[in-house]
């Protein structure tokens, strides 16, 4: 059967949010009539349908967020016994595939981090910028940013900011927050926004101080590098010979997870020692193949139209057919 024609008029399920490096991503899986395929990351739908047009083949559509698939079934009625949804994390996709007898797929695309509709929408507590209940949790359960700015010890805190914020100043971060919480626990963005604007000053590029701060909670409460980490793994358990794996990441330290899964997956880790031989030599055990050996970019014209995009990085790989090396949290191997 001939792949589904684009149609201009297809709604993906929310028009302000422009999936980043789509082309790449679908150029990457290559997405064949008849192939299963998992969109780990459904946000707003843009992958699933570019994937679904592309090929006459199946997706697995996963997110934590249940609005997002809420959103998404009008996609579905477009696409009847293509789509499907399962609401979870992509760190257990293994598992919840094999959960519904699916044990090998032809493509997983991840597109990290956050949507446009989850900063925008005030009453999630992601944004700086907009007043809204201090939550920033994707799944709304769990341990929100109040729990986790309003009960840590200063120590921690200060860790948290600096290992997922990047943020220089993270002592002094953690200590005003505490010494805030004393007279008033954090319940708003703004009340935090605000308590680290006091502290730090706003540098010369222009970012807003509460810009890693943010991002180290949001990291922190949704435990994201665990995630990546767990659903890497679920990848190399779940994608036949041949498939592949897209992942677009949007800060330094989730591709460096990638970056040094794919390296060591694919046998080119550096040698740890000059003096010993390297421990990869002829490379049997290696269950990926890169696919590009640098990240891939978006174009100044993509970053023009959508500066969400600016710094995204997008590495693929293939799966060979070597067994996969570790197991899985769930047991499914
Ligand atoms: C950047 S958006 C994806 C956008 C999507 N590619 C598109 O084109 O519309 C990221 C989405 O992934 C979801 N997400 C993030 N981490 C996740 C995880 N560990 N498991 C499942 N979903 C996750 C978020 O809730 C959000 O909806």
């Amino acid at each position: 059967m001939s792949p589904v024609a684009p149609s201009p008029s297809a709604p993906i399920t929310d028009p302000d949010h422009i999936p980043v490096l789509l082309t790449e991503v679908i150029d990457g899986l290559a997405p064949k009539d008849g192939g299963l395929y998992v969109d780990g990351t459904f946000g707003a739908g843009g992958y699933t349908m570019a994937l679904l047009q592309s090929a006459d083949c199946t997706v697995w559509a996963i997110d934590r967020d249940p609005e997002a698939l809420e959103r998404g079934q009008e996609l579905a009625k477009l696409f009847p016994g293509r789509l499907n949804f399962l609401q979870g994390r992509f760190g257990d996709l293994a598992d919840l595939l094999i959960e519904n007898d699916v044990r090998a797929v032809d493509g997983i695309a991840l597109d990290l981090g956050i949507s446009s509709m989850q900063v925008d929408d005030r009453s999630r507590g992601f944004s700086f910028l907009r007043d809204g209940p201090l939550d920033m949790r994707m799944e709304k359960s769990g341990m929100s940013a109040a729990d986790a700015v309003n009960s840590l010890p200063e120590s921690d805190l200060a860790n948290i900011i600096y290992k997922y914020g990047e943020e220089r100043f993270s002592r002094r971060v953690a200590h005003a927050i505490v010494m805030a919480r004393k007279s008033r626990p954090f319940s708003r963005t703004i009340h935090l926004a605000d308590t680290i604007r006091a502290e730090v000053k706003r540098s010369q590029d222009g970012i807003d101080p509460a810009t890693r701060t943010f991002q180290a909670l949001r990291i922190y409460v949704n435990d994201e590098l665990g995630e990546l980490e767990r659903g890497l793994t679920g990848a190399e358990h779940l994608l036949a010979e041949h498939g592949r794996m897209a992942v677009v990441s949007f800060h330094s330290l989730e591709d460096r997870i990638v970056k040094s899964f794919i390296r060591d997956r694919s046998g080119r880790a550096p040698n740890p020692s000059r003096h010993v031989p390297a421990p990869t030599a002829g490379k049997p055990s290696a269950t990926f193949s890169l696919v590009n050996n640098r990240a891939i970019t978006p174009t100044k014209r993509e970053i023009r139209d959508n500066p969400r995009a600016r710094s995204a990085r997008l590495r693929i790989a293939e799966r060979t057919d070597h067994p996969a090396l570790s197991s899985i949290q769930g047991g499914a191997a």
